[in-house]
């Protein structure tokens, strides 16, 4: 078979295996080349400044750019995200550093975390005390700023009720799927914009 352009061209960019597998590396669109995601200009390869905290260390690994270039595409695309995987593996510091590195003059940070207590009255005070009423039952970032990123840490926390829902997630899945937040009794239904959402949960490996 004969290949076409632009796969033709394409082909003769494609990676040797010895270079590692597809998850390795990534299409640098400047040069036109696959190339391994630790060789990206954006990786932080700097040595560690000495002087830095014990705590503040943070190793660039090819997990730490991989999903910060992620993280990074979906936000600047006003895509809600999820990240999902095993306890302990670096979800909530990978991304609370992609989060501090965007631009705070566009870009409205809402840091959250849910755990067993939260509630649903909970998440509806995020959206009613942290986002800005633009207009009568539309909340979203304060005025000046592009776009708000609400993070919610540890989206799996909260504890299942009486009949095993978990009335938070409920919420949110509301926000993702709709934009809108359901109405409680005391308050009307509001609908979310310019708002993403940005979740971490943990898988539990058997
Ligand atoms: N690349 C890294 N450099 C430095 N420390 C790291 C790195 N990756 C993970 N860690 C450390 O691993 C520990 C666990 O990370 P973290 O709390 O972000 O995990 P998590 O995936 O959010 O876990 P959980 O699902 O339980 O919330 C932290 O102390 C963090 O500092
Ligand atoms: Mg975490």
């Amino acid at each position: 078979m004969t290949l076409k352009y632009p796969d033709a061209k394409l082909a003769k960019t494609l990676p040797a295996a010895s270079e590692g597998s597809v998850y390795d590396l990534c299409f640098d669109k400047e040069v036109g080349r696959w190339k391994n995601w630790l060789k990206l200009d954006s990786a932080d390869t700097a040595p560690i400044n000495p002087k830095t905290s014990f705590l503040d260390i943070m190793v660039t690994t090819i997990d730490t750019v991989r999903y910060a270039c992620l993280f990074d595409l979906l936000v600047d695309h006003g895509k809600h995200v999820l990240f999902a995987g095993p306890t302990g593996t670096g979800k909530t510091v990978y991304i609370q550093a992609a989060l501090d590195k965007k631009d705070k003059s566009k870009v409205r940070s809402i840091m959250s975390t849910f755990s067993a207590q939260t509630n649903a009255n909970a998440v509806q005070d995020i959206i009613d005390s942290k986002l800005d009423k633009r207009r009568k039952g539309v909340f979203g970032p304060p005025v000046g700023f592009e776009r708000a990123v609400v993070f919610v840490d540890d989206l799996n926390m909260p504890s299942l009720e009486e009949y095993g829902a978990q009335p938070p997630i409920e919420l949110v899945r509301c926000v993702l799927g709709l934009s809108q937040i359901l109405p409680t009794v005391s308050s009307p239904c509001v609908t979310i914009y310019r708002a993403l959402l940005v979740t971490l949960t943990s898988t539990v490996v058997y």
